[in-house]
């Protein structure tokens, strides 16, 4: 970042003495006002609780333009990515912040590759879960059990175990994702096959099984990799910021991980996509397009609590472009299943139409955001509805592992200690119980 021509002035009513903040811009977006030193001069703490005027951090890896709907990875923007290259080619890119050339594209897939099973020991793990445990406590549960076996060889501020925790961690994913999957439905675990792609591998260990040849549907495996892609990373996000807090205590990157995957469960943020699957299903149930209106009402009723899932967002006051791409995904894989009809995708665009025409949501720039028809498209593949989150942290891990290395690699860093405005009791005495 840069010093820009710019300094702020705070000043006090009280006649307390003002203060000179400096300005620093970055390479595009809102310049930031450094309060560094704030508490320090002024004996005063700002105050954001959702961080909706917070840089946390700097970062090179993710530019978003809410007022633009752009999403930039290391600069290309998210619609080339999605069109042009693959998952491995983006999380090269998130990782080391170049497109790889045909030949480091080949060296790091196979790094991946390589790195694909899991101990046998996880196994055991998955064991102490009830058969309908919803996946994604079993995934909080594994990838921070994957800290346990590497929590000695990992010593974060050596680049190398850094590097090996990152393929570690992309690789593994889909065999834990699958490995939750399969112990639901009480089928025995596929192994990865090295032969195949990320996208292809994932789906042969989740959808094969021994007694039969399973052969990866290329249509599908081209949507899974696209929507991989369309997840990997999305700057500091409440789960990215909940990995960088966790990381920046030095704990084991695993573990760090791990906290990502806990948060990215809440249905405000990954969890929407099962929610808003949900949603739509309920719609259905109640009469479909038919009753639109009826649940839009609810929606607008501040008291009802009920939110139109999978709409806006904090950053996005446009529309969400992975949502765009999403949309394109859902029609390509309905097409090539034959479920162009499928009433839950005209249901959702109906929704969207209706949603994008009414005040409520123009006046407030809702507008449909990743999880709006991700599920859409999951379903259709047979993925079941409770396992979309997990997916969503699949695809995610490449993004929290660049942003943990991102930040354990600046110098500068220091552990994330935010300070509170206390609002309770000031200092009184404990009486004895008899007096109390
Ligand atoms: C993700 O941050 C990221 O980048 C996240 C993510 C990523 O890739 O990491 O993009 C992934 O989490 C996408 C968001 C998925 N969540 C949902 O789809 C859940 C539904 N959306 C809302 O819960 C909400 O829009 C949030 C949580 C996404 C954003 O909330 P904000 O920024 O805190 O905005 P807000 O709640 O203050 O909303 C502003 C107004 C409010 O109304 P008023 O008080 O002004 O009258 O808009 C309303 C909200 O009630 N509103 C909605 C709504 N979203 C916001 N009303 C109905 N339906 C909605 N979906």
């Amino acid at each position: 970042m840069k010093l820009a021509d710019n300094k702020a002035t705070l000043s006090f009513s009280n006649g307390s003495p003002s203060v000179d903040l400096p300005v620093y811009q970055g390479n595009v977006g809102p310049d930031v006002i450094d309060i560094r030193k704030l508490y320090a001069q002024t004996g005063m703490f700002t105050y954001d609780p959702g961080f909706l005027s917070t840089a946390s951090c700097q970062s090179a890896i993710t530019y978003i333009d809410g007022d633009k709907g752009e999403l930039l990875y290391r600069g290309y923007p998210i619609e080339q990515l999605a069109t042009q290259c693959d998952f491995m080619e983006t999380c090269h890119l998130l990782l080391y912040g170049n497109l790889p050339d045909a030949a480091a594209k080949i060296d790091f897939t196979k790094r991946v590759t390589n790195h694909t099973m899991v101990n046998e020991q996880m196994q055991f793990f998955l064991r102490g879960f009830r058969r309908d445990a919803h996946p994604m406590a079993i995934m909080t549960g594994l990838v921070g059990a994957l800290s346990a076996f590497y929590h000695d060889s990992t010593d974060i501020n050596n680049p190398e175990h850094r590097e090996i925790s990152a393929i570690r961690l992309i690789a593994k994913m889909p065999t834990l994702v699958a490995m939750a999957y399969k112990y639901s439905a009480g089928q025995p675990y596929m192994y990865p096959k090295n032969k195949l792609s990320y996208a292809g591998n994932f789906l042969h260990m989740m959808f094969a099984n021994p007694c039969e040849d399973y052969e990866v549907n290329p249509v599908i495996e081209r949507a899974l990799d696209r929507i991989f892609v369309l997840h990997a990373d999305h700057e500091q996000n409440a789960s990215t910021s909940t990995v960088r807090l966790c990381g920046s205590s030095g704990t084991n990157p695993f573990a760090a991980i791990a906290a990502g995957v806990a948060c990215l469960w809440g249905p405000a943020h990954g969890g929407a996509n099962e929610a808003c699957l949900n949603m739509l299903e309920d719609i259905q149930r109640m009469g479909g397009v038919s009753k639109v209106g009826q649940f839009m009402d609810q929606v607008k009723d501040k008291n009802s609590n009920v939110k139109l899932m999978g709409f806006g967002h904090r950053v996005y006051k446009n529309y969400d472009p992975r949502a765009k791409l999403m949309q394109e995904t859902c029609k390509e894989v309905l097409t090539s299943l034959g479920l162009e009809n499928d009433p839950l995708f005209k249901l959702a665009m109906a929704l969207e139409k209706i949603a994008l025409e009414d005040d409520y949501f123009v006046q407030r720039k809702l507008y449909p955001n990743v999880d709006f028809y991700s599920g859409i498209v999951q379903r259709a593949i047979g993925i079941p509805v409770s396992l979309f989150t997990a997916i969503f942290a699949l695809a995610r891990t490449v993004g929290w592992i660049a942003q943990l290395n991102e930040m354990i690699g600046d110098p500068e860093y220091k552990i994330g200690r935010p300070r509170q405005l206390f609002t309770g009791s000031v200092r009184r005495d404990v009486l004895p119980i008899a007096q109390r």
